[in-house]
Protein backbone atom coordinates (compact mmCIF):
# COMPACT_ATOMS: atom_id res chain seq x y z
CA UNK A 1 0.00 0.00 0.00
CA UNK A 2 1.37 3.58 -0.90
CA UNK A 3 0.03 6.65 0.65
CA UNK A 4 0.73 10.05 -0.89
CA UNK A 5 0.07 13.00 0.73
CA UNK A 6 -2.10 15.76 -0.90
CA UNK A 7 -1.78 19.40 -0.69
CA UNK A 8 -4.26 20.94 1.76
CA UNK A 9 -5.83 23.83 1.74
CA UNK A 10 -4.21 27.37 1.69
CA UNK A 11 -6.37 28.50 4.66
CA UNK A 12 -4.69 26.23 6.72
CA UNK A 13 -1.66 27.25 8.62
CA UNK A 14 0.20 24.18 8.86
CA UNK A 15 0.33 23.95 5.33
CA UNK A 16 3.38 23.98 3.15
CA UNK A 17 5.64 27.05 3.62
CA UNK A 18 8.69 27.78 3.44
CA UNK A 19 10.10 24.21 4.09
CA UNK A 20 14.39 24.14 5.47
CA UNK A 21 17.21 23.10 3.56
CA UNK A 22 16.33 19.81 2.83
CA UNK A 23 18.52 17.05 4.06
CA UNK A 24 20.48 17.19 1.18
CA UNK A 25 21.07 13.28 0.59
CA UNK A 26 17.87 11.87 0.33
CA UNK A 27 15.23 14.64 0.94
CA UNK A 28 12.67 13.73 3.34
CA UNK A 29 11.91 9.72 3.84
CA UNK A 30 9.40 8.34 3.15
CA UNK A 31 7.74 5.52 5.37
CA UNK A 32 7.08 1.91 3.87
CA UNK A 33 3.74 2.75 3.28
CA UNK A 34 5.04 5.92 1.33
CA UNK A 35 4.37 8.79 4.22
CA UNK A 36 6.50 11.70 4.51
CA UNK A 37 7.80 12.99 7.84
CA UNK A 38 5.92 16.23 8.47
CA UNK A 39 5.29 16.85 11.94
CA UNK A 40 7.00 16.30 15.40
CA UNK A 41 5.28 16.10 18.58
CA UNK A 42 7.81 17.13 21.30
CA UNK A 43 7.08 15.76 25.19
CA UNK A 44 8.91 17.81 27.55
CA UNK A 45 7.34 16.51 30.54
CA UNK A 46 6.00 13.21 31.53
CA UNK A 47 4.65 14.89 35.00
CA UNK A 48 1.12 16.35 34.80
CA UNK A 49 -0.64 18.41 37.82
CA UNK A 50 -3.57 16.95 36.64
CA UNK A 51 -5.41 13.04 37.08
CA UNK A 52 -7.74 12.87 34.00
CA UNK A 53 -9.19 9.41 34.45
CA UNK A 54 -8.73 8.44 31.04
CA UNK A 55 -4.98 9.27 30.60
CA UNK A 56 -3.64 8.98 34.26
CA UNK A 57 -6.06 6.53 36.61
CA UNK A 58 -3.26 4.83 38.53
CA UNK A 59 -2.25 5.48 41.84
CA UNK A 60 1.26 6.01 41.74
CA UNK A 61 3.47 6.31 38.43
CA UNK A 62 7.10 6.03 38.12
CA UNK A 63 8.22 9.50 36.61
CA UNK A 64 12.07 9.81 34.49
CA UNK A 65 14.51 10.50 36.58
CA UNK A 66 15.06 14.32 36.12
CA UNK A 67 18.92 13.79 34.80
CA UNK A 68 16.97 11.33 31.84
CA UNK A 69 14.78 13.70 30.68
CA UNK A 70 16.26 15.64 27.56
CA UNK A 71 17.79 19.28 27.99
CA UNK A 72 16.62 22.05 26.15
CA UNK A 73 19.71 21.81 24.17
CA UNK A 74 19.35 18.31 23.37
CA UNK A 75 15.67 19.04 22.14
CA UNK A 76 16.59 21.89 20.15
CA UNK A 77 19.44 19.87 17.80
CA UNK A 78 16.92 16.71 17.68
CA UNK A 79 14.25 19.21 16.22
CA UNK A 80 16.68 20.95 13.83
CA UNK A 81 17.81 17.52 12.44
CA UNK A 82 13.99 16.80 11.96
CA UNK A 83 13.75 20.13 9.76
CA UNK A 84 16.00 18.89 7.76
CA UNK A 85 14.29 15.85 7.23
CA UNK A 86 10.77 17.44 6.23
CA UNK A 87 9.24 18.55 9.50
CA UNK A 88 8.13 21.74 9.37
CA UNK A 89 5.89 22.02 12.47
CA UNK A 90 6.29 21.07 15.85
CA UNK A 91 3.90 20.42 18.92
CA UNK A 92 4.97 20.66 22.48
CA UNK A 93 3.30 18.36 24.83
CA UNK A 94 3.48 16.79 28.12
CA UNK A 95 1.99 15.17 30.45
CA UNK A 96 1.85 18.88 31.01
CA UNK A 97 3.84 20.70 29.03
CA UNK A 98 3.49 23.89 31.42
CA UNK A 99 5.29 22.58 34.54
CA UNK A 100 8.79 22.37 32.56
CA UNK A 101 10.84 25.04 33.93
CA UNK A 102 11.53 28.04 31.84
CA UNK A 103 9.32 26.62 28.94
CA UNK A 104 9.09 30.02 27.19
CA UNK A 105 13.29 29.93 26.82
CA UNK A 106 13.00 26.33 24.90
CA UNK A 107 9.88 28.09 22.40
CA UNK A 108 12.94 30.76 21.66
CA UNK A 109 15.72 28.23 20.72
CA UNK A 110 13.09 26.02 18.78
CA UNK A 111 12.29 29.46 16.89
CA UNK A 112 15.52 30.35 15.71
CA UNK A 113 15.49 26.84 14.19
CA UNK A 114 15.35 27.69 10.13
CA UNK A 115 12.82 25.79 8.31
CA UNK A 116 10.27 25.33 10.97
CA UNK A 117 7.05 27.00 9.45
CA UNK A 118 4.87 26.58 13.61
CA UNK A 119 5.36 25.94 16.98
CA UNK A 120 2.30 24.83 18.57
CA UNK A 121 1.53 23.24 21.88
CA UNK A 122 -1.13 21.13 24.10
CA UNK A 123 -1.93 21.95 27.79
CA UNK A 124 -4.36 21.74 30.34
CA UNK A 125 -4.64 25.76 30.70
CA UNK A 126 -3.92 25.91 34.53
CA UNK A 127 -0.84 27.92 34.50
CA UNK A 128 -1.50 29.65 30.74
CA UNK A 129 -2.70 33.02 32.62
CA UNK A 130 0.83 33.76 33.79
CA UNK A 131 2.40 32.02 30.83
CA UNK A 132 0.54 33.18 27.69
CA UNK A 133 2.16 36.21 26.87
CA UNK A 134 5.81 34.96 27.60
CA UNK A 135 4.98 32.11 25.72
CA UNK A 136 3.56 34.29 22.77
CA UNK A 137 6.78 36.68 22.97
CA UNK A 138 9.17 34.05 22.47
CA UNK A 139 7.50 32.86 19.37
CA UNK A 140 4.69 30.22 20.00
CA UNK A 141 2.21 30.48 17.35
CA UNK A 142 -1.12 28.77 18.49
CA UNK A 143 -2.80 26.57 21.34
CA UNK A 144 -4.70 23.82 21.96
CA UNK A 145 -6.49 23.08 25.11
CA UNK A 146 -8.07 20.15 26.80
CA UNK A 147 -11.46 20.75 27.94
CA UNK A 148 -13.93 18.09 28.38
CA UNK A 149 -16.89 19.49 30.83
CA UNK A 150 -18.30 22.95 32.00
CA UNK A 151 -19.59 21.52 34.94
CA UNK A 152 -17.40 22.27 38.04
CA UNK A 153 -18.67 19.10 39.94
CA UNK A 154 -17.78 16.77 36.80
CA UNK A 155 -14.86 18.74 35.84
CA UNK A 156 -13.59 17.63 39.62
CA UNK A 157 -14.51 13.82 38.96
CA UNK A 158 -12.98 13.79 35.34
CA UNK A 159 -9.03 15.34 36.45
CA UNK A 160 -9.40 15.07 40.16
CA UNK A 161 -8.00 18.63 40.26
CA UNK A 162 -10.57 21.52 41.13
CA UNK A 163 -8.94 24.10 38.62
CA UNK A 164 -12.26 24.55 35.86
CA UNK A 165 -12.04 28.34 36.27
CA UNK A 166 -8.20 28.70 36.51
CA UNK A 167 -8.46 26.46 32.89
CA UNK A 168 -11.08 29.21 31.79
CA UNK A 169 -9.18 31.92 32.73
CA UNK A 170 -6.33 30.18 30.70
CA UNK A 171 -8.30 30.01 27.53
CA UNK A 172 -9.25 33.94 27.95
CA UNK A 173 -5.71 34.58 28.20
CA UNK A 174 -4.15 32.78 25.35
CA UNK A 175 -7.07 34.50 23.27
CA UNK A 176 -6.10 37.63 24.53
CA UNK A 177 -2.83 37.36 23.83
CA UNK A 178 -3.29 36.10 20.30
CA UNK A 179 -2.05 32.59 20.74
CA UNK A 180 -4.90 32.07 17.92
CA UNK A 181 -6.81 30.06 16.53
CA UNK A 182 -7.29 28.88 20.50
CA UNK A 183 -8.85 25.05 19.73
CA UNK A 184 -10.44 22.91 22.66
CA UNK A 185 -10.44 19.53 22.87
CA UNK A 186 -13.08 17.37 24.28
CA UNK A 187 -12.66 13.47 24.21
CA UNK A 188 -16.17 12.65 25.03
CA UNK A 189 -16.80 9.38 26.46
CA UNK A 190 -20.13 7.44 26.93
CA UNK A 191 -22.69 8.14 29.80
CA UNK A 192 -19.64 11.09 30.91
CA UNK A 193 -19.87 14.02 29.01
CA UNK A 194 -22.03 13.43 25.80
CA UNK A 195 -24.98 15.39 27.31
CA UNK A 196 -22.86 18.53 26.81
CA UNK A 197 -22.10 18.52 23.45
CA UNK A 198 -24.35 21.58 22.42
CA UNK A 199 -23.12 23.29 25.74
CA UNK A 200 -19.84 23.29 24.83
CA UNK A 201 -20.09 24.10 21.08
CA UNK A 202 -21.81 26.97 21.96
CA UNK A 203 -19.10 28.09 24.69
CA UNK A 204 -16.80 28.23 22.00
CA UNK A 205 -18.94 29.92 19.63
CA UNK A 206 -19.26 32.93 21.90
CA UNK A 207 -15.83 33.13 22.50
CA UNK A 208 -14.46 32.50 18.64
CA UNK A 209 -12.91 29.59 19.95
CA UNK A 210 -12.52 25.88 17.67
CA UNK A 211 -13.80 23.29 19.67
CA UNK A 212 -12.84 19.71 18.41
CA UNK A 213 -14.75 16.40 19.89
CA UNK A 214 -12.09 13.43 20.45
CA UNK A 215 -13.48 10.14 19.98
CA UNK A 216 -12.00 8.30 23.32
CA UNK A 217 -8.98 6.29 22.01
CA UNK A 218 -7.60 2.66 23.55
CA UNK A 219 -3.59 4.52 24.40
CA UNK A 220 -1.88 2.88 26.91
CA UNK A 221 -3.60 0.07 28.99
CA UNK A 222 -3.90 1.33 32.42
CA UNK A 223 -7.49 3.30 31.34
CA UNK A 224 -9.12 0.41 30.78
CA UNK A 225 -11.02 1.35 27.19
CA UNK A 226 -14.03 -0.04 26.25
CA UNK A 227 -15.33 0.12 22.77
CA UNK A 228 -18.92 0.59 23.91
CA UNK A 229 -17.71 4.09 25.77
CA UNK A 230 -16.66 5.21 22.56
CA UNK A 231 -19.08 7.91 21.12
CA UNK A 232 -18.68 7.59 17.38
CA UNK A 233 -18.42 10.82 14.65
CA UNK A 234 -21.67 10.12 13.69
CA UNK A 235 -23.15 9.90 17.12
CA UNK A 236 -21.77 13.45 18.11
CA UNK A 237 -22.81 14.56 14.71
CA UNK A 238 -26.57 13.66 15.35
CA UNK A 239 -26.14 14.96 19.01
CA UNK A 240 -25.35 18.42 17.89
CA UNK A 241 -27.75 18.27 14.68
CA UNK A 242 -30.93 19.04 16.41
CA UNK A 243 -29.40 22.20 18.20
CA UNK A 244 -26.95 23.63 15.68
CA UNK A 245 -26.62 23.57 12.03
CA UNK A 246 -23.29 22.92 10.59
CA UNK A 247 -21.63 22.87 6.71
CA UNK A 248 -18.74 20.08 6.03
CA UNK A 249 -15.75 21.45 4.93
CA UNK A 250 -13.70 18.45 5.31
CA UNK A 251 -10.10 18.29 6.79
CA UNK A 252 -8.55 21.53 6.00
CA UNK A 253 -4.73 20.14 5.34
CA UNK A 254 -4.36 16.06 3.98
CA UNK A 255 -2.39 15.46 7.45
CA UNK A 256 -5.17 16.89 10.14
CA UNK A 257 -6.73 14.19 12.42
CA UNK A 258 -9.48 16.97 12.77
CA UNK A 259 -12.33 16.47 9.86
CA UNK A 260 -13.77 20.44 10.09
CA UNK A 261 -17.36 21.52 9.80
CA UNK A 262 -18.31 25.31 10.31
CA UNK A 263 -21.61 26.19 12.70
CA UNK A 264 -23.56 28.11 10.03
CA UNK A 265 -24.03 31.65 11.53
CA UNK A 266 -20.90 32.33 12.67
CA UNK A 267 -17.00 32.46 12.08
CA UNK A 268 -16.17 28.96 13.98
CA UNK A 269 -15.27 25.75 13.12
CA UNK A 270 -15.89 22.48 15.06
CA UNK A 271 -13.70 19.32 14.21
CA UNK A 272 -14.37 15.90 15.09
CA UNK A 273 -10.75 13.26 15.77
CA UNK A 274 -12.09 10.11 14.89
CA UNK A 275 -9.46 7.59 15.27
CA UNK A 276 -11.93 4.93 16.38
CA UNK A 277 -14.53 4.64 13.90
CA UNK A 278 -12.86 5.93 11.04
CA UNK A 279 -9.13 5.88 11.11
CA UNK A 280 -6.52 8.26 9.66
CA UNK A 281 -3.26 6.13 9.61
CA UNK A 282 -3.07 6.92 5.43
CA UNK A 283 -2.37 10.44 6.23
CA UNK A 284 -0.20 9.43 9.41
CA UNK A 285 3.23 12.11 8.74
CA UNK A 286 3.64 12.65 12.56
CA UNK A 287 6.85 11.68 14.97
CA UNK A 288 7.04 11.05 18.64
CA UNK A 289 9.78 12.16 20.51
CA UNK A 290 9.63 11.41 24.61
CA UNK A 291 10.47 13.37 27.23
CA UNK A 292 13.35 11.04 27.67
CA UNK A 293 14.77 11.14 24.23
CA UNK A 294 12.55 8.02 22.81
CA UNK A 295 11.19 8.13 19.03
CA UNK A 296 8.08 6.70 18.82
CA UNK A 297 6.35 6.50 15.81
CA UNK A 298 2.95 5.80 16.51
CA UNK A 299 0.79 6.91 19.36
CA UNK A 300 -0.26 2.78 20.01
CA UNK A 301 3.54 1.64 20.24
CA UNK A 302 4.61 -0.94 22.68
CA UNK A 303 8.19 1.15 22.89
CA UNK A 304 10.17 3.47 20.97
CA UNK A 305 13.80 3.83 19.57
CA UNK A 306 16.25 5.90 22.22
CA UNK A 307 18.04 8.83 20.88
CA UNK A 308 19.09 10.43 23.58
CA UNK A 309 21.89 7.58 24.50
CA UNK A 310 22.88 8.53 20.84
CA UNK A 311 23.28 11.58 21.83
CA UNK A 312 24.95 11.56 25.04
CA UNK A 313 27.32 8.83 23.40
CA UNK A 314 28.57 11.83 21.01
CA UNK A 315 26.90 10.60 17.99
CA UNK A 316 27.54 13.82 15.23
CA UNK A 317 24.49 15.13 13.34
CA UNK A 318 25.15 12.99 10.50
CA UNK A 319 25.42 9.42 11.98
CA UNK A 320 21.98 11.02 13.99
CA UNK A 321 20.26 11.75 10.45
CA UNK A 322 21.06 8.45 9.65
CA UNK A 323 19.25 6.53 12.47
CA UNK A 324 16.69 9.03 11.64
CA UNK A 325 16.08 8.43 8.60
CA UNK A 326 16.37 4.45 9.23
CA UNK A 327 13.44 4.06 11.62
CA UNK A 328 10.83 6.62 9.34
CA UNK A 329 11.92 3.90 6.49
CA UNK A 330 11.08 1.29 8.75
CA UNK A 331 7.80 2.41 10.05
CA UNK A 332 5.17 0.48 8.88
CA UNK A 333 2.38 1.59 11.83
CA UNK A 334 -1.29 1.65 10.85
CA UNK A 335 -2.99 0.33 14.65
CA UNK A 336 -6.00 2.39 14.66
CA UNK A 337 -6.85 0.91 11.18
CA UNK A 338 -5.71 -2.60 11.65
CA UNK A 339 -8.04 -2.02 14.81
CA UNK A 340 -10.87 -1.29 12.95
CA UNK A 341 -10.57 -3.47 10.22
CA UNK A 342 -9.69 -6.58 12.03
CA UNK A 343 -11.81 -6.56 15.47
CA UNK A 344 -14.32 -3.93 14.33
CA UNK A 345 -12.58 -1.51 16.89
CA UNK A 346 -11.67 -3.50 19.80
CA UNK A 347 -8.01 -2.81 21.36
CA UNK A 348 -5.81 -5.53 20.72
CA UNK A 349 -2.52 -4.93 21.56
CA UNK A 350 -0.69 -5.47 25.25
CA UNK A 351 1.66 -3.10 26.85
CA UNK A 352 0.98 0.23 24.94
CA UNK A 353 2.71 2.85 26.00
CA UNK A 354 0.83 5.33 28.09
CA UNK A 355 -0.58 8.87 26.88
CA UNK A 356 1.45 10.43 29.69
CA UNK A 357 4.44 9.14 27.88
CA UNK A 358 3.37 10.30 24.21
CA UNK A 359 1.30 13.50 25.32
CA UNK A 360 -1.27 12.58 22.28
P1 LIG B 1 -3.68 20.48 15.26
O1 LIG B 1 -2.39 20.68 14.54
O2 LIG B 1 -4.15 21.71 15.93
O3 LIG B 1 -4.74 19.83 14.44
O4 LIG B 1 -3.31 19.51 16.47
P2 LIG B 1 -3.66 18.00 16.77
O5 LIG B 1 -5.12 17.81 16.83
O6 LIG B 1 -2.93 17.15 15.86
O7 LIG B 1 -3.00 17.85 18.24
P3 LIG B 1 -3.60 17.70 19.70
O8 LIG B 1 -2.41 17.60 20.61
O9 LIG B 1 -4.56 18.77 20.01
O10 LIG B 1 -4.34 16.32 19.69
C1 LIG B 1 -5.73 16.17 19.57
C2 LIG B 1 -6.08 14.70 19.64
O11 LIG B 1 -5.67 14.06 18.44
C3 LIG B 1 -5.43 13.96 20.80
O12 LIG B 1 -6.35 13.07 21.37
C4 LIG B 1 -4.31 13.21 20.13
O13 LIG B 1 -3.98 12.05 20.82
C5 LIG B 1 -4.96 12.89 18.79
N1 LIG B 1 -3.94 12.65 17.77
C6 LIG B 1 -3.00 13.53 17.33
N2 LIG B 1 -2.22 12.93 16.41
C7 LIG B 1 -2.69 11.68 16.27
C8 LIG B 1 -2.31 10.57 15.49
O14 LIG B 1 -1.35 10.64 14.71
N3 LIG B 1 -3.01 9.41 15.64
C9 LIG B 1 -4.07 9.32 16.47
N4 LIG B 1 -4.71 8.15 16.54
N5 LIG B 1 -4.47 10.34 17.24
C10 LIG B 1 -3.78 11.49 17.14
N1 LIG C 1 -8.39 9.28 23.98
C1 LIG C 1 -8.50 10.44 23.26
N2 LIG C 1 -7.87 11.58 23.59
C2 LIG C 1 -7.10 11.56 24.68
N3 LIG C 1 -6.36 12.53 25.27
C3 LIG C 1 -5.76 12.01 26.35
N4 LIG C 1 -6.09 10.72 26.51
C4 LIG C 1 -6.93 10.41 25.48
C5 LIG C 1 -7.61 9.23 25.07
N5 LIG C 1 -7.51 8.07 25.75
C6 LIG C 1 -6.29 13.89 24.73
C7 LIG C 1 -6.26 14.96 25.80
C8 LIG C 1 -5.44 16.08 25.18
C9 LIG C 1 -4.76 15.43 24.00
C10 LIG C 1 -3.30 15.60 23.98
O1 LIG C 1 -5.06 14.05 24.07
O2 LIG C 1 -7.54 15.39 26.10
O3 LIG C 1 -6.25 17.14 24.73
FE1 LIG D 1 -5.13 15.03 31.75
FE2 LIG D 1 -3.46 15.86 29.80
FE3 LIG D 1 -2.59 15.57 32.31
FE4 LIG D 1 -3.22 13.41 30.86
S1 LIG D 1 -1.55 14.84 30.46
S2 LIG D 1 -3.74 13.79 33.04
S3 LIG D 1 -4.97 14.19 29.64
S4 LIG D 1 -4.15 17.03 31.61
FE1 LIG E 1 -0.50 7.38 13.06
FE2 LIG E 1 -0.55 5.32 14.72
FE3 LIG E 1 -2.42 7.27 14.89
FE4 LIG E 1 -2.43 5.53 12.82
S1 LIG E 1 -2.77 5.05 14.98
S2 LIG E 1 -2.70 7.76 12.75
S3 LIG E 1 -0.22 5.23 12.53
S4 LIG E 1 -0.20 7.48 15.27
Amino acid sequence: MSYERTIGSPCNSTAGGGRAQLDSESGTPRDRLGRALRELRVSVTDRCNFRCTYCMPLEHYSWIPKREILSFEEITRLSRLFVRLGVDALRLTGGEPLLRKGLPELIAMLSAIEGLDEISLTTNATRLVELAEPLRRAGLRRINISLDTLDPARFEALTRRRDLDRVIAGIDRAVEVGLTPVKLNTVVQRGVNDDELVGLVRFAVERGLELRFIEFMDVGTANGWRLDQVVSRAEILQAIAGAIELEPLGRLNADDPAEAWRVRGSACRIGIIPSVTAPFCGRCSRARLTANGSLVTCLFAASGHDLKGRLRDGASDDELLDRLRQIWRARDDRYSEIRFSETGALARREGKLEMITLGG
